[in-house]
């Protein structure tokens, strides 16, 4: 049985094609207090996102619910935590968070964390009696960027792919 080596061009054509994206190309956008999030992909068919994301020290992220998904992530420079957890993540800590997991993120050094993740699902943001206040998907945030862009005057790079 001989495989084909290469995907035939008439796939290719229908398909998606390979990319290379270049992140000093895209902005930070501003997602909060002391928090950025740089996208690099939008995953729409799959409801998929990939950021790095930036919080600089006495930074958080508020404690919320990953529904519908899991969260892989990868921490590239400072450290943080969750405070339900006990664990720290440092430059190149892998970390995998389960469908369902809540948590809120906090950078207790004043050097900034940057860390890469790849979403699925919903982001739901809780108050103190766990009722949801707001929520992100790939659909919110592709909005955050094109409106930070549009903002801006930057010319976004698309990452819908
Ligand atoms: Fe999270």
């Amino acid at each position: 049985m001989t495989i084909p080596l290469q995907i035939p061009d008439s796939v290719i054509a229908m398909g998606v094609p390979d990319r290379a994206v270049q992140s000093d190309a895209v902005p930070w956008v501003p997602q909060g207090e002391r928090v950025w999030f740089k996208p690099l992909r939008f995953d729409l068919a799959n409801g998929r996102w990939i950021n790095i994301l930036k919080v600089t020290g006495g930074g958080r992220v508020n404690r919320h619910r990953h529904t519908g998904g899991q969260v892989l992530g990868y921490c590239l420079q400072g450290s943080w935590h969750y405070l339900e957890r006990e664990w720290v993540a440092r430059p190149g800590t892998f970390v995998y968070e389960p469908p369902g997991d809540v948590h809120t993120l906090v950078v207790d050094d004043a050097e900034e964390m940057i860390t890469l993740f790849i979403l699925d699902g919903v982001v739901q943001y809780l108050d103190d009696e766990d009722r949801v206040i707001y929520q992100d998907d790939v659909y919110t945030k592709l909005d955050r960027y094109l409106t930070f862009c549009r903002e801006s005057g930057i010319e976004p790079v698309d990452l819908r792919y």
